[in-house]
């Protein structure tokens, strides 16, 4: 199976653990709802990208952290649409998780899904004890606090803070649990494939930025224009287009250099090379460095 295909499988059993009999039927349809169809699916590639290129010794363990790792993701946008958050009332195409289910389900569809993704990896990772306890330590701190999504989502409660950490914690925290989460399921050493997941987490959320500021909702599938109506630093607000996509250059150069040397490193190069270029949509690659 490629990558797609297992990720879409590992979610997909996931899924079926919270529809399982005597789930409550709403909750049961919002989580599903929330997690397909899905969006680029980007961290959980990246996930099994590096575990490949580090031999990928036990797909079922990869699996289950590029599938815990997408429901995090998940219940991260469930949250941020949220209208204590960005009050979004559209995502990936459709109607947000509390306009189609209402508040009460939004919230604890995101609950749901932040155990779920534990539970998936206590599964996935059960026959490789060290390894899922190293597992779970780095995805937990990647979605809490001091630097994971919950202290990025925190830093917008905050009168001030600097672009680059709000971007690493609310983004850059999961892209780096993706890549160091790929090479721990494989049993290789973590702390070298960090760089790579800052370097495109941050990338990526630059990316996210200029679509922003630059593109419709309807290219997007979700609000434009949101960062600026609720004062939420913003790459290309604060750099300029031209400074934004220089430093979305720049992190994706950084990116392919500081992949650390394994039998797979030429192809992954080439995969990400090939990633990072659709970061942005058609309408924004030609604009000026
Ligand atoms: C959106 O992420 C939120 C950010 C951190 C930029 P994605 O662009 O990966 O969202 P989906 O999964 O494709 O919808
Ligand atoms: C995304 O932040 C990071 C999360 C923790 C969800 P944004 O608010 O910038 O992402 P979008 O633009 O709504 O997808
Ligand atoms: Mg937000
Ligand atoms: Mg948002």
């Amino acid at each position: 199976m490629d990558a797609g295909g297992r990720i879409e499988a590992a979610l997909d059993m996931a899924v079926a653990r919270a529809e399982a009999p005597g789930a409550p039927p709403r909750l049961a349809e919002a989580i599903r709802y929330a997690v397909f169809p899905g969006g680029h699916r980007i961290r959980p590639r990246l996930c099994l990208a590096v575990a490949r290129a580090c031999g990928d010794d036990d797909p079922e363990a990869s699996d289950a952290a590029a599938g815990a790792i997408e429901l995090l993701h998940c219940a991260s946008l469930v949250h941020d649409d949220l209208p204590c958050f960005d009050d979004a009332p559209m995502r990936r195409q459709k109607p947000s998780v509390h306009v189609a289910f209402g508040e009460p389900l939004a919230v604890l569809t995101g609950d749901a899904l932040i155990v779920l993704a534990f539970d998936t990896l206590a599964r996935g990772a059960a026959r490789r004890p060290s390894r899922l306890a190293a597992l779970v330590g780095l995805v937990a701190r990647a979605v809490g606090s001091p630097a994971g999504i919950c202290a990025g989502q925190a830093w917008e409660s905050e009168p001030t803070v600097a672009l680059s950490d709000y971007q690493q914690a609310k983004t850059g925290a999961l892209f780096a649990a993706a890549t160091v989460a790929g090479a721990t399921a494989a049993g290789e050493a973590a702390l070298p494939w960090r760089l790579l997941g800052e370097c495109l987490g941050e990338a990526y959320q630059v990316a996210d930025d200029l679509r922003d500021v630059a593109c419709r909702q309807e290219e997007i599938g979700k609000p434009a224009g949101r960062d600026v109506t609720l004062g939420r630093p913003n790459a290309a607000a604060l750099l300029g287009m031209g400074g934004a996509i220089e430093r979305l250059r720049r992190l994706c150069r950084d990116a392919i250099e500081v992949i650390p040397d394994c039998p797979g490193a030429e192809a992954l190069r080439a995969e990400i090379t090939a990633q990072t270029r659709l970061f942005l949509p058609a309408s924004l690659r030609l604009a000026p460095a």
